[in-house]
């Protein structure tokens, strides 16, 4: 059953309300995580309890409970759910004002956790995606996890308007990220992403792939290419919490290969299979 804590109180997700003068309602003033739960197992919990660590503190949030409290209320939420496949949904928001102003108010800040049942889907449900690449319009920190989406916002449902399914970003010459996930490559037998940086999320799938591929002994440089080596590409894949890897079957209406899921996709995908079931 999907379950929401909100400052404190446990509820049905649809009774949870802030003021209109929240921070996160009147500027997108927040931050946030998503972070899988399977067969009732915080995957990568550390690492995304860290990165929402990072975030707060980027931008100059103080940290609102120790690492060891949001551990034992990811905990509680996942029992409270009972789903044992499962999403969860941490935002924290600058908290609420008196009236709108560009001050922070000073005050607690908002704390959402949501637990929302999830089933990814297996090798055999994953249909190539369709992803057009689009200019990278986004703000100079697009390694913050800030809720302000907008922009990702206007390019994935462009992408959806014209017919994609989605959009992989490019900002200058290279090839940034997609709308809601990281980009994969791979050319001439190499894995390649490009590296942490400023212009994209540090995606914690990413870095679990990238473990995978490297283990398995699969060659991987994460290096910077642009939208020609993209194009060139025998496969590419995106990565996120919610889509795990999925393969790109076209990209700007021409073939990614033969537009089926490549081998060192199915490679990796399987290893992550894995490696999800066998770690906490
Ligand atoms: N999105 N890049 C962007 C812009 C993202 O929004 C995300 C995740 C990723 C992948 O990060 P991770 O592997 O840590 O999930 C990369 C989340 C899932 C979302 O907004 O729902």
């Amino acid at each position: 059953m999907a379950i929401a804590y909100l400052n404190g109180q446990w509820m049905p997700p649809g009774e949870a309300k802030v003021s209109v003068f929240d921070r996160g309602f009147m500027f997108g003033d927040g931050v946030y995580e998503v972070m899988p739960v399977y067969d009732g197992r915080i995957f990568t919990k550390a690492a995304h309890l860290a990165r929402l660590a990072r975030s707060q503190s980027e931008i100059d949030l103080a940290p609102v409970m120790s690492a060891a409290a949001w551990s034992a209320l990811m905990d509680e939420a996942v029992t409270k759910s009972g789903e044992t496949q499962a999403l969860i949904y941490i935002q924290v928001t600058r908290g609420s004002a008196i009236e709108r102003s560009h001050v922070y108010p000073g005050g607690p800040p908002t704390v959402l956790v949501m637990v929302t049942p999830f089933h990814p889907k297996t090798a055999t449900e994953i249909q190539p995606l369709k992803v057009s690449t689009a200019e990278d319009i986004r703000w100079h920190r697009a390694d913050i996890k800030v809720t302000s989406l907008i922009a990702n916002g206007i390019i994935k449902n462009r992408a959806l308007a014209n017919g994609f399914d989605d959009a992989i970003m490019i900002r200058g010459e290279n090839v940034t990220e997609g709308t809601a996930s990281n980009v994969f490559i791979v050319v001439n037998g190499e894995i390649l992403t490009p590296p942490k940086s400023q212009w994209l999320l540090h995606g914690i799938t990413r870095d679990e792939m990238i473990r995978v591929a490297l283990e398995a002994g699969l060659p991987l440089r994460e290096i910077d290419f642009d939208e020609t080596v993209l194009a060139g590409a025998a496969e590419i894949w995106l990565s996120s919490t919610g889509l795990e890897l999925v393969p790109v079957g076209q990209l700007n209406g021409q073939w990614v290969g033969d537009g089926l899921p490549g081998p060192i996709w199915k490679q990796v995908f399987d290893g992550f299979q894995a490696r999800k079931r066998a770690i906490d």
